[in-house]
């Protein structure tokens, strides 16, 4: 059975290690893994035996304390590919990252952890193909927005049911705000603001067993997006001062906030805070198949325009104003002029393609008030030739599928790219079975709209990519059942939505 002994941990040289049984559960949260390489993945999981205590330490001791880790090819963990013992600290609210390495490339594993005499669940990670082969096509899922008092997380059960390769999490992995009173699942405590705060809404949103689910059944990729920090900020600004906080300890939220999303979410050391935000921003390679471009358009983007909100309003078409940061997009190009995988998948936050209302006002917290931005990045494609540009979106709680225009506002323009945009885990509750597009007469480029919750399948080929919608029926009771509300396929060389 196994070869790392109970013996091996004992020995691990750090005292508050006691023995098999005296402690309570340490695993209660879970495991995760994520940032898949050729040869390595990334490891995670918490010690948290009360994951709600208030101090946001989960029940632990001060001490810092050992954890053994174990990767297999083979669920019975007969035979260990790569262990090994990292320390989870009592200053990281005894989170351990763990980078797997000298792995095979294309290869799928299961993990597991043991510290304190108890032994976690295994989880199902892979790595990537090699960097210059086509490898197998990729199932892909991809999803945003769950909060956790607007209903249960049945879509992550559902994800975890399809046993994907690869799951990309767009931002509001948790919501900040405060209890409310007539929901059935919520909230422990007021807004959150300090580190503690953070790390118990996490503990919190960790104990949810779909949630753990999906974490067990592929590697993650993960970016955050406002709600993990607070909602609509930018950069370094708040829209609101709600609750009323300093500039410094508005600082002390944000530093905050950003230090536990690295503590809970599998993503390499390179990401860590460094007091100073963290590098979120990177690219992953999925063979010559695809290449991810992970982006971050919350800590580098200039203040929403006009003050925010749905508004007419020129200051959004300011060429100094940029929703990534001038570095950021400047990476973005090199790497899209790499030309490295058949698919530039561009993983990223708030709406992309324009979207007006009969009124003519427009989301200033998305590309629409950064329009120079989006003008730039969509020119910058076109000349560097980028065969399939494809933008994955989060962040409005409904799904869509859109052409990306040269010019949105002439409808015989070139299609220029694609965006698919994945509904939320719960975020706005059930939902209906809409289908009508809104304000389609203003924006003839949005070819799909659901009002359901649920995530997007994306199954990744070299001529086609192929993107299921998958919609739950409720989010108010759990178990509910999940249905393709919509499938459409993106043609290699050929940009745009098509029906199936
Ligand atoms: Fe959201």
């Amino acid at each position: 059975m196994n070869t790392c002994s109970r013996r091996t941990f004992v020995l691990g040289g750090l005292g508050a290690i006691t023995g098999r049984g005296a402690t309570p559960y340490p695993f209660s949260l879970g495991i995760a893994s994520g940032d898949p390489a050729p040869d390595s993945v990334v490891l995670w999981t918490r010690l948290a035996p009360s994951p709600l205590a208030a101090d946001g330490h989960g029940g632990m001791p001060a001490a810092d304390v050992a954890v053994e880790w174990q990767v297999s090819t083979t669920a019975s963990f007969g035979k260990l590919v790569a262990s090994g013992t990292a320390t989870a600290r009592h200053r990281d609210a005894h989170t351990v990252h763990v980078v797997a390495g000298g792995l095979a490339p294309d290869t799928e594993y299961h993990y597991r952890f043991r510290a304190q005499g108890h032994l976690s669940l295994a989880g199902r990670t892979r790595t990537t193909p090699p960097p210059h082969t086509a490898g197998r096509d990729l199932v892909m899922l991809f999803a945003s927005c769950a909060n956790f008092e607007a209903g249960y997380f049945t879509a992550y059960r559902r994800m975890a049911e399809e046993r994907p390769d690869l799951i990309l999490h767009l931002g509001d992995y948790i919501y900040e705000g405060a209890g409310k009173p007539d929901h059935t699942r919520k909230h422990l405590g007021p807004e959150i603001v300090t580190l503690a705060g953070y790390r118990r809404r996490y503990g919190q949103y960790k104990t949810d067993p779909d949630l753990q689910a999906a974490h067990a059944s592929a590697p993650w990729l993960v970016v955050p997006d406002d709600h993990d920090v607070e909602d609509d900020f930018a950069g370094r600004t708040r829209l609101d001062n709600i609750p009323a906080l300093s500039a410094t300890g508005w600082r002390a939220r944000w530093t905050a906030a950003y230090r536990a999303y690295y503590e809970h979410l599998p993503l390499r050391p390179s990401a860590a805070p460094t007091g100073n935000g963290m590098r979120l921003y990177r690219r992953l390679h999925w063979g010559r198949l695809a290449t991810f471009h992970l982006l971050d358009t919350r800590q580098f983007r200039a203040a929403q325009a006009c003050g925010g909100g749905w508004k007419t309003c020129a200051e959004a078409n300011r060429p100094d104003r940029s929703l990534l940061g001038a570095a950021q997009e400047r990476w973005l190009l090199d790497g899209l002029a790499q030309h490295h995988g058949t698919w530039d998948l561009i993983g990223q936050q708030v709406f992309f393609a324009r979207q007006l209302t009969a009124r003519g006002t427009a989301n200033m917290d998305a590309w629409d008030g950064y329009r120079t931005s989006r003008d730039r990045l969509q020119q910058g494609w076109q000349d560097r030739s980028v065969r399939n540009p494809v933008v994955l979106t989060g962040d409005i709680h409904t799904a869509w599928a859109n052409d990306l225009k040269s010019d949105y506002a002439n409808p015989a323009a070139p299609t220029i790219g694609t965006e698919l945009v994945c509904t939320s885990i719960t975020s706005r509750g059930d939902g209906s079975p809409a289908t009508t597009i809104p304000i389609k007469a203003a924006n003839p480029h949005l070819r799909f709209y659901s009002d359901r919750r649920g995530y997007v399948r994306t199954t990744i080929t070299p001529t086609q990519l192929r993107a299921d919608f998958r919609g739950i029926d409720a989010v108010s009771h759990p178990g509910a059942a999940v249905r393709t509300v919509g499938s459409f396929a993106i043609l290699d060389g050929r940009p745009g939505v098509h029906p199936l």
